[in-house]
């Protein structure tokens, strides 16, 4: 097929996007971690520095991606790293994307040496509640900016999925919520995603089954109408 060209309406504009999974420490050699592969961060940023952003991507723990031409990737392990990276990146930013999946808690009290079996009962792991990024970044930021999150949502006994995306879309205060529906393997370690993007404005829309590039640029189409001149 004849390659399509982009658009380059992020020409001019600075992006920092998160992407991939923090990992928190127990001791120097085990962590608390999760299942991110860091798919969709890293298409955010390719599709973002196609389209003539300048880009940078704060990247946790991914599964083996190649870092994308012409972006600036800089590394994180933990949240409380991710969230330094963030807040010395986003001020000159025109747009945040949160794409990573940050652990909602770590291990309280890291030991300085590694934990031994020995021959009792395992103590208890006893959890600290990590700092809320994305409430943090929306808090910040300077005038204008355009702030995106990403949810992963299940149904439950208290609503469906695009009723837990609403409330937490007015919770975290973005501009625009992409929340993907997860569970009987849905979006991790998936290729594909499917779900809604909500935006403050009240605006929801339906995002079809397709590519991760495919919602990357989706996402930046209805971002670019909210970056400011
Ligand atoms: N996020 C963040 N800092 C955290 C937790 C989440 O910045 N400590 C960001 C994620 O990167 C994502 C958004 O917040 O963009 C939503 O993450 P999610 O885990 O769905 O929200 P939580 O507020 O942690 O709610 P819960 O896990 O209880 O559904
Ligand atoms: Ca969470």
């Amino acid at each position: 097929a004849a390659p399509t060209a982009l658009p380059r309406d992020l020409e001019g504009r600075r992006v920092v996007i998160s992407a991939g999974g923090t990992r928190e420490a127990l001791d120097p050699v085990r962590y608390l971690g999760n299942r991110s592969s860091g798919k969709q961060g890293y298409a955010l940023a390719r599709v973002a520095a196609q389209r003539g952003a300048d880009v940078t991507l704060v990247a946790g723990h991914t599964a083996d991606l190649a870092d994308p031409a012409g972006v600036r990737v800089v590394r994180i392990g933990s949240a409380v790293e991710l969230r330094d990276a963030m807040h010395a990146e986003s001020p000159s930013a025109d747009a945040v994307v949160m794409a990573a999946a940050v652990a909602d808690f770590r291990p309280l009290g890291l030991s300085p040496s590694k934990i031994k079996k020995g021959d009792r009962e395992p103590a208890p792991i006893r959890l600290a509640v990590n700092p809320d990024i994305l409430v943090e970044l929306v808090k910040a930021r300077p005038s204008g900016q355009i702030v995106v999150g990403f949810a992963a949502e299940t149904g439950d006994e208290t609503g469906d999925v695009l009723h837990h995306g609403r409330a937490k879309l007015a919770r975290k205060g973005v501009d625009l919520l992409v929340v993907n529906a997860v569970g009987d393997g849905l979006a991790f370690e998936m290729e594909d995603n499917a779900g809604w993007l909500l935006s403050a404005e009240g605006d929801e829309r339906p995002i079809p089954h397709g590519s991760k590039a495919r919602l990357a640029a989706t996402l930046w189409d209805a971002v670019v109408p909210l970056l400011g001149t």
